[in-house]
């Protein structure tokens, strides 16, 4: 029998991560975003790149803290039968947990993508050098990094929307799926 602290401090840790990828996507998305729009084009870019700089920091610190509290969560927990004795798949909660954890993948690679491929590109400085051909195309490509810095985002509230619903299938109703 797990310490009741442990499953505490599991779920703490859990609702913790949860609370900060959520909220924090929640308040980039529908709070910075629209207020960008009312300062001049160059300093809604300053302020939305150091923004999305302190951010990422988070995101990532909650995207580790998810399967090691969720572990901790599920070893403390549920019914570890489900792993023991090969069950995963043929209960809901244990299909659930499986698509919680894959979707959970699915943020980790978009935040991979936007931290490690968009973003550098967003951050580059335009240089004249090359002539008004290589500026343009410069100015081309840091649009559309930005534009999939935006639909990636999207994509990565929309998913951790879903996956809370799963956790609280999981938590109050034996699974959703
Ligand atoms: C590898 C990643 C993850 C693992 C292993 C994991 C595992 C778990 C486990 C075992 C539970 C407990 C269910 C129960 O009470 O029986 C849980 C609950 C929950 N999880 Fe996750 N999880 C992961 C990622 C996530 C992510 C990415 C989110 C949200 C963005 C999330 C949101 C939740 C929520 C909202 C609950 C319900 C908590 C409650 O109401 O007590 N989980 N998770």
């Amino acid at each position: 029998m797990t310490a009741t602290w442990v499953r505490v401090l599991a779920s703490y840790l859990h609702l913790l991560a949860v609370a900060v990828y959520v909220g924090g996507s929640v308040a980039m998305e529908f709070v910075l975003g629209p207020a960008q729009r009312f300062v001049p084009p160059a300093q809604a870019q300053v302020l939305g790149q150091r923004a999305a700089d302190r951010f990422l920091v988070l995101v990532w610190g909650a995207l580790a803290l998810f399967p090691v509290s969720g572990m901790l969560l599920f070893f403390s927990l549920s019914d570890q039968h489900l792993v023991t004795r090969g069950e995963l798949f043929s209960t809901g909660y244990g299909r659930t947990l499986v698509a919680m954890m894959a979707l959970w993948a699915v943020l980790v690679v978009n935040g991979a993508l936007i931290t490690f491929v968009f973003r550098p590109r967003l951050a580059r400085r335009a240089t004249a050098r090359g002539g008004g051909a290589a500026v343009a195309e410069q100015v081309e490509s840091m649009q559309r990094a930005a534009q999939w810095v935006s639909r990636l985002t999207r994509v990565d509230l929309v998913l951790a929307l879903v996956i809370v619903l799963f956790g609280a299938s999981m938590a109050y109703g034996g699974g959703i799926l």
